[in-house]
């Protein structure tokens, strides 16, 4: 190109399509297979939490959480999936508030009288219990038990701030706690086996998002009922090659998974080595129970109970089991398949 020519696409602000090219799809960061162990998690909170007081933080943040970021990221796991691990002291509020983003608690250490307050019922978070905090709903979470919870936080922040650059609408309650105005078990006999009759049909909930997709109601899935519904999988069915016995949660407003528009959620369990495979779509992973590794792309992430990995898009893997193991899955694959894009091939060759 002469001179002129490069100078005269400076001054404008345009630039050949052939050196664009190579900037495409390197402008994110990539995402690198990646495993942290839980006792480095619970060694870094208990360092947070001896060392800032609750009560300097700034107002919003107010809550211990240890966030890990992938070695090949600024600011989260993935390009598309946040996830956290919060924990809250007995006695202690972690604030209301509400926001934008698509939300979860995933209860690791729980308790009877730990609560998530959601859109004013009170959920209980037993161990292994997942608890929705959907868009624009008050939330906010109680530990009136004795001992320290701890749970995971899994929101879709990356796709909604630094993917898409929406803005995270956010608001803080005018309360520390949310008034309760409904009963134990009210979200779940709304959206479980019935519906409000002569309400409209297209599962609206009040909020100041318009989209094409249901959204998803408060809800709290038990850890015993998700439990038994993988045991009746694993006596009767054969096992998916690549996930094991496999169940998805579903959003109760459907009946059909994605539990929301830009996240899906598994309960795997596996028995079995399973088939590698691989796929666009990012998958992050919490160990509920049992010992393995997960083979990817020649690297094996060795894991145990509690522990929390990332397998990056387009890189084959697979799961070894040391002997039986539950993995919550989460994947972005929804994002793709709106746009019928989503894409998977088997490598166990
Ligand atoms: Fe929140
Ligand atoms: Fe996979």
């Amino acid at each position: 190109m002469s001179s002129d020519t490069e100078q005269l696409l400076e001054e404008t602000d345009l630039r050949p399509l052939w050196e664009v090219e190579k900037s495409m799809g390197n402008v994110y960061d990539d995402v690198q297979p990646q495993l942290w162990q839980w006792e480095e998690i619970q060694r870094a909170i208990d360092s947070i939490e001896q060392d800032v007081p609750i009560e300097d933080l700034p107002p919003g943040f107010q809550r211990r959480v240890a966030v890990p970021i992938n070695v090949g990221m600024e600011n989260a796991i993935s390009n598309t999936i946040y996830l956290g691990v919060q924990t809250v002291s007995p006695g202690e509020t972690a604030p209301s508030h509400r926001h934008g983003a698509n939300a979860l608690r995933f209860t690791i250490d729980g308790h009877e009288e730990m609560k998530t307050v959601v859109a004013g019922e009170e959920f209980p978070m037993r161990n292994n219990d997942l608890i929705t905090t959907p868009q624009w709903e008050w939330h906010d979470h109680v530990n009136d038990s004795d001992e320290t919870a701890a749970w995971l936080d899994v929101l879709d922040l990356p796709l909604v701030l630094d993917s898409l650059n929406a803005t995270n609408v956010f608001e803080n309650h005018e309360l520390e706690r949310q008034p309760v105005t409904k009963t134990q078990g009210y979200w779940d006999s709304q959206y479980g086996q019935a519906r409000p009759a002569g309400e409209s049909d297209d599962g609206s909930i009040p909020g100041p998002f318009e989209g094409n997709c249901a959204p998803t109601p408060p809800y709290r899935f038990g850890w015993q009922e998700t439990l038994e519904t993988l045991h009746q999988r694993a006596d009767n069915d054969d096992p998916d090659p690549y996930d094991g016995y496999s169940m998805a949660y579903v959003n109760p407003n459907t009946g059909e998974p994605p539990l929301f528009p830009t996240m899906s959620f598994r309960a795997q369990l596996l028995q079995e080595p399973t088939d590698a495979h691989f796929h666009n779509a990012t998958e992050v992973f919490f160990v509920i129970e049992g010992e393995g590794a997960t083979h990817v792309d020649g690297e094996a992430l060795e894991w145990g109970q509690w522990d929390i990995f990332v397998v990056p898009p387009d890189t084959p893997h697979h799961h070894e089991p040391d002997d039986e193991a539950i993995l919550l899955g989460i994947t972005d694959r929804p994002v793709f398949e709106a746009f019928n894009f989503y894409a998977e091939a088997d490598a166990s060759e």
